[in-house]
C-alpha cells in the first residue's frame, strides 16, 4: 500500500481530525505526542477515540501517534483502543528495536496486531535504524529531522546538509529490512515550491513518501512521489527492451542497461500503480 503523503492532525482538534480523514492523504496520523500539550492529553485521547469511531473505515490509512513507551504510550492506548482500532500506530523517538517490541506488546494486550511506523529522530535512533527497521512489528521507518537537529546540536539550514547523512542512512536501513522509508516534514506550509523541491530530493534519495502537516501539502507530495509520464515511459522502454533482448545486457537510449536498471524500472511502475513483470 502506497504511503506517499502522511498527514499529521493534532489529536486535540476534533474538527481537523475529521477533515484530515476526508482529504487525499495516503495516511492520516492523529497525533497525541508533540502537537498536544501534556495538560491537554487526557482530553485529546478521548477526542481521537471519538474521531476514529466516526471515520473508521476510511479511505486513508488511519494511524495514531502515541507518546513514547514509558512516557504515555500505555495511557494513550488504554483510551484510544476502547473503540475502533486504527490501521497502524506511529511510535515517536524510537531509540532502539526494544521500544518497537514493547509497543507491540502493549497493542497485543488490547488484542490489536497492527503495523508500527517507527519514527527515527534522535542520534541513537539513527544509529540503531537497521535494528529498528528489522523489528517484526515495524512496517515503515520515518525520518524526523527537527528532533534530530535538536538532539545532535545541529542548526537547520536551507539545504539540510546537517541531516543529510542521517536522511540517507534511514533509507538504507529501511530498504535493507524491506520496509518503506518516509521522509521528514517540510515546516513552511505556505511554500509549495520549497516543498516540491524538498520532496523531489527525497524521491531521488529513495524515499517512498513524506510527512505533511497541512492539507495544502498533500497534493504536492502525492504528485512528487508519483512518477511522471516521462519516467513511466522510460521504465516501459527498459522493460520492453528487456523482453526483446537475447541476453541480460542491452542498450536503451544509447546507454547500457542490465539488471539494476530493470529493478529501477520495475520500482517506477510499481510506484505509478502499473502492473508489469
Ligand atoms: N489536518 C486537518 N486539517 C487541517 C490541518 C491538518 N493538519 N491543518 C489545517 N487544517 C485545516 C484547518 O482547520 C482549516 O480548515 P477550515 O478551512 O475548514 O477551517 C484549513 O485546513 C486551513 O487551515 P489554515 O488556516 O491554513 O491553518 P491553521 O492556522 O488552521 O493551522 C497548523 C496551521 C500548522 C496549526 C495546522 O496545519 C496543524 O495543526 N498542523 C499539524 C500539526 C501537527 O500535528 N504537528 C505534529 C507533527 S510535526
Ligand atoms: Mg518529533
Amino acid at each position: 500500500m502506497a504511503r506517499r503523503s502522511v498527514l499529521f492532525s493534532p489529536g486535540d482538534d476534533g474538527r481537523k481530525l475529521r477533515k484530515a480523514a476526508a482529504l487525499d492523504a495516503d495516511v492520516v496520523v492523529y497525533d497525541l505526542e508533540d502537537a498536544v500539550v501534556p495538560d491537554a492529553r487526557p482530553a485529546a485521547r478521548e477526542t481521537v477515540r471519538e474521531a476514529l469511531s466516526d471515520v473508521v473505515p476510511a479511505t486513508p490509512e488511519l494511524c495514531v501517534r502515541v507518546n513514547p513507551v514509558g512516557a504515555g504510550a500505555k495511557e494513550d492506548l488504554a483510551v484510544v483502543l476502547d473503540g475502533p482500532a486504527p490501521d497502524s500506530v506511529m511510535l515517536p523517538k524510537v531509540g532502539d528495536a526494544a521500544a518497537v517490541r514493547e509497543l507491540a506488546s502493549l497493542l497485543e494486550a488490547h488484542g490489536v496486531d497492527c503495523p508500527v511506523l517507527a519514527l527515527v529522530e534522535s542520534a541513537a535512533g539513527v544509529l540503531h535504524a537497521e535494528a529498528i527497521a528489522a523489528a517484526d512489528p515495524t512496517d515503515a521507518l520515518v525520518f524526523g529531522a527537527e528532533d534530530l537537529a535538536g538532539d545532535i546540536g545541529a542548526t537547520r539550514t536551507a539545504d539540510g546538509r546537517e541531516v543529510s547523512h542521517a536522511r540517507q542512512h534511514v533509507v538504507l536501513a529501511a530498504r535493507a529490512a524491506g520496509v518503506s522509508p518516509v521522509d521528514t516534514h517540510y515546516p513552511d506550509f505556505n511554500d509549495p515550491d520549497g516543498l516540491r523541491t524538498d520532496a523531489r530530493a527525497a524521491v531521488e534519495l529513495g524515499y517512498d513518501g513524506k510527512l505533511a502537516i497541512h492539507p495544502a501539502q498533500v497534493p504536492v507530495i502525492n504528485e512528487a512521489f508519483t512518477p511522471d509520464a516521462e519516467r513511466v515511459a522510460w521504465a516501459r522502454r527498459i522493460l520492453n527492451a528487456r523482453d526483446a533482448a537475447d541476453g541480460g545486457v542491452f542498450v536503451v537510449d544509447g546507454e547500457m542497461v542490465d539488471a539494476p536498471q530493470v529493478t529501477q524500472a520495475r520500482r517506477v511502475l510499481e510506484r505509478a500503480g502499473i502492473d508489469r513483470d
